[in-house]
């Protein structure tokens, strides 16, 4: 069953999927959409407005004098005990420091790898309930891995003996065993734990290879050509390449598809910054350096194609769903991660054959750590007499992971925001990615419980998800989206998540446009645990930067498969103190040690920016929920649009005069060289005029829009006497319409076809680098098509972007 055409609108009758959400939380499936919710609001007041006097009567005669009413309300039958102001003081109030370190405590006390852990799903479940959240598990069939084995070893035979093939191991001597083993440290209760998670890449291959081996640098495309042109040979060899950079599974696909035969993924400590063994810093847990043997796990799914589960792009993988191959979605060769201490002697045997890289461009020389160890950073390959052995053995299963979702119902059914974090980690801890987080949501469903025990109903619905899968390829969260598409396209209003809460004391956040206006006025209600001077908050210490939405976590469906804004936030690592070495405690991603104790220690002890970042998502989310006008802001999306046309304009200019614009590099050492080129770069140029016009007139609606939601807010402010029952409708029918114009503003800028190449993300604005995987794109189809200089493809995006910016501009008339 063929989902193309999910997002039209006319097919969403025809989409069968189980109405979960809809019979057990929120409204059934409508069979129409938006432009019907007003209409039928209004018919429904024209035919009972008798019905709605009396309610509006009772409402004030019955609610006033007990000053229930003193919140002005947009909706007519909406009341709530408590005023916003009351509810921001419970969402400030609530969150504890102590409670967020016991929930961490609990979920980085066991591994919880994707489909492992149902009793975690049924303690978040349990927790949600505890609050007064109705809540249920929902489970989806995924096609995953479970690792069974793995081993890496270096062969060596002497140079006297011929050497006739790798097929038999026998005559060939063990030179270095890897341990492939984080070290069990007596601090780090988790990193002992007899049922631990060994490591490994989630989606890659099995297989068991034995061939000579050569360093790839970051093994980005760029780096691979560096080596076919030095003419080393790939074919059949095992690539070992340094973590960083771009996506991990990018560096696989691209070995695969030089025919080498494996791959071996190593941190080096270069990439570290200056808390480092190599500075004298003390390494983890005696201080905030990396241990050595730390080994950075993660998915090698080829993830800036299409996330989720791979066997079903674009429809939820229900059980009994047809299932697609996986060749293009995932490695047909093994790799294993590893730590520096393993990959030390294979890269020491490697000194004094072939090339340096130092023989090699500047992006060779970076922050070669390792140097002090007595590597070379030679890149082979290595003579016929010294192989490695790379074993992966993966179970592969169609088994269940479960997501759990909360719902704490709205006057409103057709306006809803939902809240995310994953739960799922590589490890038995997690403490930072994503438990961190995982913690926070338990301390928000708590305050918003509070709150609800207090009286308190919100205006919006609101729903609460614990993701799994994430990790593997943002599979709980894909696959929800993709199942629940139709009523998130007619309902959703915005999308909160919250992945890594924290790691350290840096607060950072990506968004759609839509929600900046918001963000800042939020974080300047939070109080700072850092003040260096009293009184100081998040937005006093922050810089103020928003990235752009691309890939890497749970908000990438909504916002680039359904066109829902969404933000993900959260405080980072310490860059430290600059000149003073060792004062950064290094985040061990992904490793045994990004582990309770190593949070209670270097990354946030006290747990206070645990219990900051709760009460930031909370306000946040309320403020979403509540405010009788959505809080988007049109303009400032309208503004991000004209720098992002000037950011591509500065690019083709770049094309057009052979210099690359700032900050293109890490893009072109990503991708393969263009060929020739296509089409007429002048005439592109040229076509921008249309694409600025697009978006003054959009601004120019955006603008009206923006007033008029402003001057709705302070009409709503004011208390309209009862008697004044039709001003109060009336009101309330201008406030309904505003709002559903900023509700489906987003949803303007997706495009059917989805991107060239990978048609699972529709949105025109936004989308993960194709060839980085993390890093956001602006305008990706145009991007692409520019850097391919296939400008001819180029001048069809430009009119897509457009049509999309006209459409978007219309609706808010
Ligand atoms: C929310 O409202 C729907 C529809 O009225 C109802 O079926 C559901 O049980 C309610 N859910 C909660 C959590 O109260
Ligand atoms: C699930 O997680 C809990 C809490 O972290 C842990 O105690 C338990 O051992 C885990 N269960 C499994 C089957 O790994
Ligand atoms: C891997 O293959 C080699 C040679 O083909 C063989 O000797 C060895 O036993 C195999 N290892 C495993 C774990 O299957
Ligand atoms: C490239 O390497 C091959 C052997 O791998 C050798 O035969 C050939 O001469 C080399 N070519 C150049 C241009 O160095
Ligand atoms: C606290 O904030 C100040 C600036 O306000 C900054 O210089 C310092 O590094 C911060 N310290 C921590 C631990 O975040
Ligand atoms: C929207 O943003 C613009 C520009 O940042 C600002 O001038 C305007 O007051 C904002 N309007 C609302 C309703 O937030
Ligand atoms: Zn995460």
């Amino acid at each position: 069953m063929s989902r193309t055409g999910l997002l039209d609108e006319k097919n969403m009758e025809s989409n069968e999927r189980t109405p979960l959400i809809a019979t057990v939380l929120v409204a059934p499936p409508r069979r129409r959409y938006q432009h019907n919710v007003v209409r039928r609001f209004c018919t429904l007041c024209l035919f009972s407005a008798l019905v709605i006097v009396t309610t509006i009567f009772l409402l004030q005669v019955a609610l006033a004098p007990d000053g229930y009413s003193h919140r002005p309300n947009p909706v007519p039958d909406h009341t709530s005990a408590i005023t916003f102001q009351e509810l921001q003081e419970i969402l400030l109030g609530t969150p504890e420091a102590a409670n967020a370190r016991e929930w961490s405590r609990y979920y980085t006390s066991g591994p919880h790898l994707a489909g492992k852990n149902y009793s975690q799903a049924e303690w978040t479940q349990n927790k949600f309930q505890e609050f007064g959240i109705k809540s249920h598990i929902v489970a989806y069939d995924t096609y995953i891995n479970y690792p069974l084995g793995h081993r890496l070893a270096l062969y060596e035979k002497a140079d006297s003996e011929v050497v006739d093939g790798t097929s038999d191991l026998d005559a060939w001597k063990v030179k270095f065993e890897a341990s492939l083993e984080e070290d069990v440290l007596e601090e780090d209760q988790t990193s002992g734990l007899v049922d631990r998670v060994p490591t490994f890449h989630g989606y890659s291959a099995t297989g068991n290879v034995t061939a000579p081996y050569v360093y790839v640098n970051y093994g980005t495309y760029q780096d691979y050509e560096d080596l076919i042109k030095a003419n080393i040979s790939l074919e059949g060899k095992i690539a070992v390449a340094k973590y960083g950079g771009i996506f991990r599974g990018l560096k696989v696909k691209r070995a695969q598809d030089l025919g080498m035969v494996g791959a071996i993924l190593f941190t080096d400590p270069g990439d570290d910054g200056d808390s480092t063994e190599e500075n004298g810093v003390a390494v983890y847990p005696d201080g905030p350096a990396r241990n050595p043997t730390s080994v950075q796990r993660g998915s090698t799914q080829f993830l800036s194609f299409a996330p989720g589960d791979p066997t079903t792009p674009g429809y939820p993988s229900k059980p009994g769903v047809p299932r697609q191959p996986v060749d293009n979605a995932i490695p047909s060769i093994p790799s294993i991660p590893i730590s520096y201490v393993d990959a030390i002697p294979i890269l020491t045997a490697l000194n004094g054959h072939g090339p340096s890289a130092k023989d090699f461009n500047e992006y060779w020389q970076n922050n070669l750590g390792l140097e002090y160890k007595g590597v070379n950073y030679n890149i082979g390959p290595s003579p016929d007499n010294l192989v490695l052995n790379l074993v992966n053995e993966q179970e592969y299963v169609t088994t269940p992971l479960w997501d759990v979702i909360g719902v704490i119902n709205g006057t409103l059914f057709d306006e809803v925001i939902v809240i995310g974090n994953h739960r799922d980690a590589w490890i038995a801890g997690g403490a930072g990615d994503p438990n961190s987080g995982s913690a926070a949501l338990i301390e928000v469903a708590r305050s918003f419980g509070e709150a609800v025990s207090r009286g308190w109903k919100p205006l919006r619905t609101i729903v609460f998800a614990s993701w799994d899968g994430e990790e593997y390829g943002l599979i709980g969260s894909t696959e929800w989206v993709e199942e629940y598409l139709p009523w998130l396209t007619h309902a959703n209003v915005a999308y909160v998540n919250v992945d890594v809460g924290t790691t350290g004391p840096v607060f950072s956040a990506s968004a759609s446009p839509l929600l900046n206006k918001l963000l800042y006025e939020v974080v300047s209600l939070v109080p700072s645990p850092n003040q260096t001077i009293p009184g100081q908050t998040v937005g006093d210490v922050w810089n103020g930067r928003i990235g752009t939405m691309g890939s890497g976590s749970d908000f990438t469906a909504f916002q680039d498969f359904a066109g829902i804004p969404s933000i993900d936030m959260g405080f980072g690592p310490d860059p430290g103190i600059p000149g003073k070495t060792g004062s950064a405690a290094v985040y061990q991603y992904h490793s045994n040690y990004d582990s309770f104790h190593w949070m209670d220690t270097f990354g946030d002890p006290g747990f206070h920016y645990h219990a900051t970042i709760a009460k930031i998502w909370a306000l946040f989310t309320a403020k979403l929920a509540e405010a009788p006008v959505i809080p988007l802001n049109a303009t400032d999306y309208a503004t991000a649009i004209e720098g992002y046309i000037s950011k591509l304009e500065g690019k083709l200019d770049a094309a057009i005069s052979g210099i690359p614009s700032d900050g293109e590099e890490l893009e072109i050492r990503a991708r393969p060289t263009p060929t020739g080129a296509k089409g007429d770069i002048n005439e592109l140029k040229v076509s921008f005029h249309q694409l600025y016009k697009a978006a003054s007139e959009f601004k120019s609606a955006a603008i009206a829009h923006d007033a008029l939601a402003a001057q709705l807010a302070e009409e709503v402010k004011d208390d309209i006497p009862w008697w004044k029952w039709l001003s109060k409708l009336r009101l309330y029918y201008r406030i309904r319409k505003v709002n559903d114009k900023y509700k489906f503003l987003e949803r303007k800028f997706l495009y059917k076809k989805g991107l060239d190449g990978r048609s699972w993300f529709k949105h025109v604005i936004f989308a993960p680098g194709l060839w980085t995987g993390y890093a956001g794109a602006v305008f990706p189809g145009l991007d692409e098509a520019i850097s391919d200089k296939d400008y001819g493809n180029a001048q069809r995006w430009v009119e897509i972007i457009e049509t999309a910016i006209y459409k978007a501009a219309k609706s808010l008339k």
